[in-house]
């Protein structure tokens, strides 16, 4: 994007403070730089002189609503500069560029020295900062390719990048996502983090057209970022997720493995895919429902033939264990004249997106001809969560929203032709709050998924919405558990996942998952088997498959590699008090589920790059093969911690070392120090209470170890209302090398009746076990 016609800022002419915020005055602009805490900052330029009003749709709290921190200003020829504790912003008189330098001075991100920030009459905006050599960059939400994200450019336009294995490969540029927010490491030094606070479409070059320059560009809005300040990435991430939200805990059985094909019909055809997981005892807890099941892919209706009695079914399933969700498309069918209520009723009450004629915009989706509905506006996201109604009442438990980048073709579906978008000028929003679509494209599936969370929770005050969607922006987290589209079953896909869900963790969409097994074509038992071990640990664990493809659920491969689908699903269900602990951290604190090694080792070189290992919590490392043919791999132990290979219990040395892995086996390692709760195997989350409970104690160079467990229903807010408890368990040794285990439980959920065993890994690799015959809220044993 070249940036004509630009309108320079000027010389800073003066400066007043009010309050956190600092306001200054150039000869052609405003810029005011707001102390938000002490480690969140800012930076707001306003070209025109007026900062832009804030939206109700804006994805971040108001600067009101943090609570500030001292700083102080200190001023010489060249700049203004604020002081806080961590860190010092200094604005340049000359340009209003800014440098942000830590306590020691250090300058972590500088405006190029040749370029201060630029805008055009055009509404475009550009600011380009130093590159410094040796800083590592992540996040950028959904992206493919390596885990570190220096060299290239991302758009920031969300799109349906349709259909071959090259839309997904290394070389694609924006998907279904954008999250214009990155994290930048440095060896040994940690890094910041930025937020470009705008959801026009927007481009971030890495070192892309020029090797020591990050250019950041937006075709409108206001050049509006926010700079966290770690070091670390665990609180570059606290302040990002303070920002823009965390994702509220999901009811548990969303935590399940959930199976999935475009489409599964009629509903004997799903009932027998419940039958077969019972059958072959494969855990699995969800069904879903793609567009098929729909009337003519009219959204929110039932074909009656293929589904007479939906209510029915889903309690005969529901008596299995199986929760229904059904896919829903933002497209609705036009269909004037017609009986189709969503339709009629949107059109009678001016719901839809409509163009300058004041006619409803007009595209090909599903349905083929289709309108869409304006979720900028409060009362249409109302009505839209509302329709949510029938479903529920006939037993649907989640939603899935699909296509809401929004993907609309310009000619009916099936048929080969260009997609096409609403145009940017379109107006969007009420009267009071007009925007244009150019603002609202990259939040138009966010918005359609607040509409759902918000009608999910209307509905059902007391029960835990799940929402999946394909399409989101910053702060999506909010929201929906997110999917990474259409893959292939091809092996780069596989192995692109790792790092894929490593940057959307980094980038605050932890509750996400790759369709496992590759969405298009099928490339055989070895691929399903390996991503299956990738999968299982996976927030977000779905089998899904694009119509047209042979079956591919677990048992369509072979003896062998069912299992293997078994293993990994019993392994997954038997660490369910471990993951939904995680998920409870993460609906807190933003900590992220699944999380690259650098998450925490950042301090280790080596994990700057190593985006084929990833963490699941702080305990669990695991290293899958993504290659066909493999019967090993170098895995990297990060530093410094011990680490004892998860199937042998032992410790393994580092910090290279080859892992064996036949077929069935993922390299999988625990770190020393490390307590993980395990339950029983269960076929579905709710089959039993947690009425057994193992602590796998896993120690540290010295002799200790730490674990945490947080319990409720799985499925009401009553843990809002004080309804769960945490248990805190500690290991330490004395000099004799007694090893003292204690747990300390806090809150008002009753857990049920249970024996505990205890299973502890020594450094010396003589494991020993113990069992409690009942769980107390208070204990403590010597082994
Ligand atoms: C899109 C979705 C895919 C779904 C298909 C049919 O391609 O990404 O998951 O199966 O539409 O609804």
């Amino acid at each position: 994007m070249s940036v004509n016609e630009k309108v320079a800022l000027g010389r800073l002419e003066r400066f007043e403070r009010s309050g956190q915020q600092v306001l200054f005055i150039f000869a052609a602009a405003r810029l005011a730089v707001t102390v938000l805490e002490n480690g969140l900052l800012r930076v707001r330029y306003a070209p025109q002189g007026q900062f832009r009003p804030r939206r109700s749709w804006a994805v971040a709290r108001d600067d009101q609503e943090f609570a500030g921190s001292d700083f102080s200003i200190e001023e010489n020829s060249e700049t203004i500069k604020l002081k806080t504790a961590c860190l010092e912003i200094a604005v340049r008189r000359g340009d209003g560029g800014i440098e942000l330098r830590d306590a020691s001075g250090r300058v972590m991100l500088q405006d190029a020295p040749e370029q201060g920030p630029e805008f055009a009459a055009s509404g475009r905006l550009r600011s380009l900062k130093v590159l410094p050599t040796g800083e590592y960059y992540y996040g950028f939400g959904e992206r493919t390719g390596l885990l570190d994200k220096r060299g290239y450019r991302y758009t920031c336009w969300n799109v349906d990048p349709v259909d071959n294995n090259l839309d997904h490969g290394p070389g694609a540029d924006n998907m279904y996502q954008s999250i214009p927010f990155y994290m930048a490491l440095r060896p040994g030094e940690g890094g910041f983090g930025l937020f470009l606070n705008n959801t026009f479409k927007s481009v971030f070059d890495v070192g892309n057209s020029k090797i020591d320059r990050l250019a950041i560009e937006a075709e409108g809005g206001e050049l509006d970022y926010y700079l966290f300040y770690g070091p670390d990435p665990a609180t570059i991430l606290s302040l990002y997720t303070s920002l823009t939200g965390h994702t509220p805990l999901p009811p548990r059985w969303a935590l399940g493995y959930h199976q999935s094909r475009w489409s599964y019909y009629p509903e004997e055809r799903v009932r027998e895919i419940a039958r077969q997981f019972r059958e072959r005892s494969i855990p699995a807890e969800v069904i879903h429902l793609d567009i098929d099941y729909m009337d003519g892919y009219r959204v929110f209706t039932w074909d009656n033939r293929r589904f007479p009695d939906p209510a029915r079914f889903s309690r005969d399933l529901a008596e299995q264990g199986f929760k229904l969700v059904t896919i829903i498309d933002p497209g609705v069918k036009y269909e004037p004249g017609g009986d189709f209520a969503v339709f009629n009723e949107g059109l009678e009450k001016d719901y839809f997106i409509a163009g300058k004629d004041g006619q409803p915009f007009q595209g090909y989706v599903w349905p083929d001809d289709s309108v869409f509905p304006d979720f900028a506006r409060a009362e249409v996201r109302r009505w839209w969560g509302d329709l949510h109604k029938s479903l529920l009442e006939s037993g649907v438990r989640g939603i899935w929203n699909d296509m809401n980048e929004p993907s609309i073709s310009s000619v009916p579906f099936g048929q080969a032709g260009p997609h096409i978008e609403i145009p940017g000028d379109t107006l969007q929003g009420n009267r009071a709050e007009p925007a244009t679509h150019a603002e609202i494209h990259n939040i138009y599936g966010w918005l359609e998924d607040m509409a759902t969370y918000q009608g999910l929770r209307r509905l059902r005050p007391n029960e835990r919405p799940f929402v999946l969607t394909r399409a989101g922006y910053a702060g999506i987290q909010r929201w929906a558990a997110v999917w990474t589209g259409d893959n292939s079953s091809v092996w780069e896909h596989l192995e692109m996942a790792i790092a894929q869900l490593a940057n959307l963790a980094l980038s605050g969409v932890s509750f996400a998952g790759t369709d496992i097994g590759g969405f298009w074509g099928s490339s055989g038992p070895e691929l399903w088997a390996r991503w299956i071990q990738l999968g299982a640990f996976s927030p977000f664990c779905r089998g899904h498959a694009a119509d047209g493809t042979p079956n591919k659920e677990p048992w369509e491969w072979g003896e062998e590699v069912e299992a293997i689908v078994r293993k990994y699903l019993e392994l997954r269900y038997r660490l369910m008090p471990y993951l939904y602990s995680l998920f409870e951290e993460n609906s807190r604190t933003g900590t992220p589920v699944l999380r690259p090694p650098l998450f925490h080792f950042w301090q280790d070189t080596t994990t700057l790059q190593l985006g084929d290992e990833v963490m699941l919590g702080e305990a669990l490392l695991l290293a899958p093969v993504y290659r066909p043919g493999l019967d090993r791999r170098l895995v990297y132990l990060p530093q410094p911690a011990n680490w004892y290979d998860f199937w042998t219990g032992l410790p393994v040395s580092g910090p290279y070392l080859v892992a064996m892995a036949p077929l069935d086996t993922l390299p999988l390692f625990v770190r020393g120090g490390s307590i993980v709760p395990f339950g029983p195997v269960m076929q579905y989350s709710d089959e039993r209470p947690l009425d057994q409970l193992t602590l796998e104690i896993y120690l540290d160079q010295n002799g200790q170890a730490s674990g945490q467990l947080y319990e409720d229903d799985g499925l009401s807010f009553d843990y809002e209302q004080g309804q769960s408890c945490r248990t805190a368990y500690l290991v330490n040794t004395n000099s004799g090398g007694q090893v003292r285990i204690s747990a300390n439980r806090t809150g008002n959920f009753q857990p049920p009746t249970r024996p505990v065993e205890i299973r502890l890994h020594p450094l010396t690799g003589d494991i020993r076990i113990a069992r409690l015959e009942r769980d107390e809220n208070q204990w403590e044993i010597e082994l």
